[in-house]
């Protein structure tokens, strides 16, 4: 891990009770509106990524298109979002997930990806991996190769990675409760 992370952990802000009383939220705006927590927080995942040979960075709608599209930038890569139902105009590829009451859908152009382009997927937390899981899904519907799952947080205590042996998983800011 980088050695800047205690100094990126300390602008995250920890909000107890939200949404719902017994949890703890870690906000993240507080290192976002910080020029050089955004900075650093970028730079530090893109450090991950450089010489992989990178085509694409896909960001999942909305939290994880703050970092896409500024790593995308930083890779030289380019950006897909992975979006919520009925946003995007084009023939869609379509993956319906379990959330902890009901379901939800994230969808994704069908021609987003080519056949063996080099992707990355990153999102701003991996808590359960439910989430990261729907959108392989879609990926590999599309025929992508995935190089990697990147995070700005991870939960650690939630074990979501374990869904993701054969993946290189990697997150900045790690939390144990
Ligand atoms: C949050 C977060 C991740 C996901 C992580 O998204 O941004 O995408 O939950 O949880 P998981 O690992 O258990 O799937 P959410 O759908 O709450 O909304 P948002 O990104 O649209 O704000
Ligand atoms: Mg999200």
């Amino acid at each position: 891990r980088s050695p800047n992370c205690d100094h990126l952990k300390a602008l995250v802000r920890t909000v107890p009770d939200f949404p719902k009383p017994g949890i703890l939220f870690y906000d993240i705006t507080t290192l976002l509106k910080d020029k050089y927590g955004f900075a650093s927080l970028i730079d530090a995942l893109a450090e991950h990524y450089i010489g992989r040979d990178i085509d694409l960075v896909l960001g999942i709608e909305a939290r994880g298109f703050i970092f896409g599209p500024a790593l995308a930038y930083r890779l030289n890569a380019g950006f897909v979002p992975v979006r919520k139902p009925r946003k995007l105009p084009a023939p869609v590829a379509r993956v319906t997930y379990d959330l902890e009451y009901g379901t939800d859908t994230l969808e994704i152009h069908q021609d987003a990806i080519e056949p063996g382009q080099r992707v990355i997927i990153v999102d701003d937390l991996l808590a359960t991996g439910g989430t990261m899981e729907a959108t392989i899904k879609l990926v590999r519907q599309l025929g992508g190769e995935i190089a990697g799952l990147g995070f700005a947080l991870e939960l650690d205590f939630l074990k979501g990675r374990s869904r993701f042996p054969d993946f290189d998983v990697f997150s900045l800011l790690h939390y144990d409760e």
